[in-house]
């Protein structure tokens, strides 16, 4: 028997297996709204066998964005275009996912390919993408060569709370059964949660409950609008990886607080915050964040997932069978082998064949390993 292909049942969903497409921007949105790559991108996962699919970071409100590009659900009208990937996801057996985010001082940013910089002048020659004032907790830049955000007051706190909140009504409205706040990575979230980024002396900031209460309430607002039979998630960056910064053990203390609100699963990413100090070296290797998986499931008491770095299924099972995780997230290895979780249930003798394929393809696909098997071909 394979732990990773067992369901998972969080709230009133089930999970048919353990593995999780992680959120990957596209960057591809127009004014935050939907189109047919989001869709065909999505879909691929969900012919692939993979149990929980997440549409990426989507911003709660327009200056919340991180590119010119990213997806949104800061107003009604950003469902309808979502709604064929929520339903095409489902009837092919995945549940459904979206991460809800801001990015804080770190929007108004160029693509990845467009160099991962502000956005300038030169944008809106060459695109028409105009750049946008950000907003943090304090008015520290992300980076050498990055404009100061905005700090910001009382009001745009509750503005911003507020958003996470109605983005959840939206999100319920379109379909989709998990949310996962973005609440790592160097984004608003985890800004406030870092030391390194806010230098607040108000309740927004000080000390580790100061910095904690922004996550608190925004977990607070959402299960306000979200329903109560479905799982809320909290992507958080396990380190800083920055001395000074976020370490395990803060991030086990936000683990509590954040399952005390609701909250049904920590995904455990690390780093991105950025700043001035040089970055401890993180040793880049396989599954090498599943550790911090394993120290918030044992230690806050709450389900955790792995992410990062995860290509190997072998691995991944013991993940989940040694009880390090309950779930794992691939990001790149998806967009490599959409078929990713197909492969893993045949190496890991976890299917029949090609059971678990839809019948479109695996039909097909029995039909011809018989052949080659008959043939002596392969
Ligand atoms: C194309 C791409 C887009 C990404 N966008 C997001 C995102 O929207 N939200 C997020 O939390 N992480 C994002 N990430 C990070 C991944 O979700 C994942 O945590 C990271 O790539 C490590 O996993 P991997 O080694 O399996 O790729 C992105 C990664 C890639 C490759």
């Amino acid at each position: 028997m394979s732990a990773l292909f067992e369901p998972i049942t969080l709230r009133d969903v089930t999970i048919k297996n353990r593995v999780a497409v992680s959120p990957m921007s596209q960057y591809r949105a127009r004014d935050g709204y939907a189109n047919d790559w989001h869709m065909v991108h999505l879909g691929r996962f969900a012919l692939g066998g993979a149990g929980l699919v997440f549409a990426e970071a989507t911003a709660v409100e327009a200056r919340g964005r991180r590119t010119p590009g990213d997806l949104g659900l800061w107003e009604d009208e950003q469902i309808e275009p979502l709604l064929p990937v929520t339903r095409f996801l489902s009837e092919e057996g995945a549940v459904p996912g979206i991460q809800l985010g801001h990015a804080g001082r770190k929007a108004s940013e160029r693509r990845p390919w467009h160099g991962e910089t502000p956005v300038t002048e030169e944008d809106a020659v060459l695109r028409g993408e105009k750049s946008w004032t950000a907003i943090a907790p304090s008015a520290i830049p992300y980076a050498d060569g990055w404009p100061a955000p905005q700090e910001m007051t009382e009001e745009d706190i509750q503005s911003v709370i507020e958003a996470f909140s109605a983005a959840a009504r939206r999100a319920a409205e379109t379909g989709f059964k998990i949310i996962e706040v973005y609440a790592a990575h160097g984004f608003l979230v985890h800004q406030f949660l870092s030391p390194v980024s806010n230098h607040r002396r108000d309740r927004w900031g000080g000390d580790v409950a100061g910095r904690r209460r922004f996550a608190v309430e925004v977990a607070r607002a959402i299960r306000k609008t979200w329903p109560e039979n479905l799982p809320l998630i909290f992507r958080l960056s396990a380190t800083d990886w920055v001395d000074g910064g976020l370490e395990i053990e803060d991030t086990v203390e936000t683990a509590r607080a954040l399952a005390r609100e609701g909250v049904d699963m920590i995904d455990c990413s690390s780093g991105g915050i950025g700043g001035k100090d040089r970055p401890r070296r993180m040793k880049l290797e396989q599954g090498f964040q599943v550790p911090f998986a394993a120290r918030i499931r044992s230690e806050a008491g709450v389900a955790s997932m792995a992410v990062g770095f995860l290509w190997d299924a072998g691995m991944c099972e013991r993940a989940v069978a040694g009880g390090n995780a309950d779930m794992v997230a691939l990001a790149r290895e998806m967009l490599d082998d959409p078929n990713w979780t197909l492969h893993a249930a045949a190496a890991l003798g976890a299917a029949d064949g090609h059971k678990l394929w839809p019948e479109e393809s695996g039909w097909w696909l029995m039909k011809r390993q018989r052949l080659v098997e008959k043939l002596g071909l392969r």
